[in-house]
């Protein structure tokens, strides 16, 4: 049975789009059992710890070099780490916030890539991601409507595919999204909005 791992990143809690969308992503995943296990984290529950000179420096080292006296400083880094290699389907949702992906949701990015771990850097230069086959559903919700920006005002799902493409090798990422959520919504439908899934 497959698992997966549900990070959700809005501080309104129960009131999120954002985390209603990738809850329903979850439901049918595992109701048409796809998933069979499911991790959560919630980064506005326990946020990631923002990155000090001390932590970059730990980061920069190759895995089997960091010293004892250090590991405590990657406990969290290690944890997740460790989520997203055990997941086969990583379910992440987002606010948009001024057109980028949430404060929490970027902590928990910087602490996510690491050398050695997520990626490597190949003889000639180059970099090759570390996970191979898994699947990303990305659920994001904005206050308005993406048809109200200018052509290239994407920055998060490109974003987001960007990082996992270069930096962890995951490349099969699919969005959905919830937009308008600052217009006033009666009744929210994320069956329709997931109905191609
Ligand atoms: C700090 C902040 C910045 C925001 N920036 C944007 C924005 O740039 N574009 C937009 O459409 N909505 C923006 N919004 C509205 C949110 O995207 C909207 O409330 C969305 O539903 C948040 O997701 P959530 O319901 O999962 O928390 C912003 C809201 C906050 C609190």
């Amino acid at each position: 049975m497959k698992k997966a791992l549900h990070i959700t990143s809005s501080a309104r809690g129960g009131l999120s789009f954002s985390r209603g969308l990738s809850m329903a992503i979850i439901q049918k995943l595992t109701d048409r059992k796809e998933v069979g296990v499911v991790v959560e984290r919630d980064l506005v529950q326990s946020p990631p710890p923002l990155l000090d000179e001390v932590l970059i420096g730990e980061f920069y080292k190759q895995p089997d070099s960091v010293g004892e006296e250090a590991r405590h400083l990657l406990a969290y880094a290690d944890a997740i780490f460790s989520e997203i290699d055990q997941a086969d389907v990583i379910v992440i949702s987002t606010p948009m916030h001024n057109l980028g992906v949430s404060a929490h949701l970027k902590a928990w990015l910087d602490q996510l890539v690491r050398v050695g771990l997520t990626y490597k850097f190949n003889e000639d230069g180059t970099k090759s991601g570390c996970f191979k086959n898994k699947k990303v559903y990305l659920a994001i919700a904005s206050g308005g409507k993406m048809a109200f920006w200018p052509e290239g005002y994407e920055f998060i799902e490109s974003y987001i595919k960007a990082v996992f493409g270069a930096y962890t090798g995951i490349t099969d990422v699919t969005t959905y999204r919830i937009e308008g959520t600052a217009m006033g919504i009666a009744d929210v439908d994320y069956q329709e909005i997931l109905r191609d899934l």
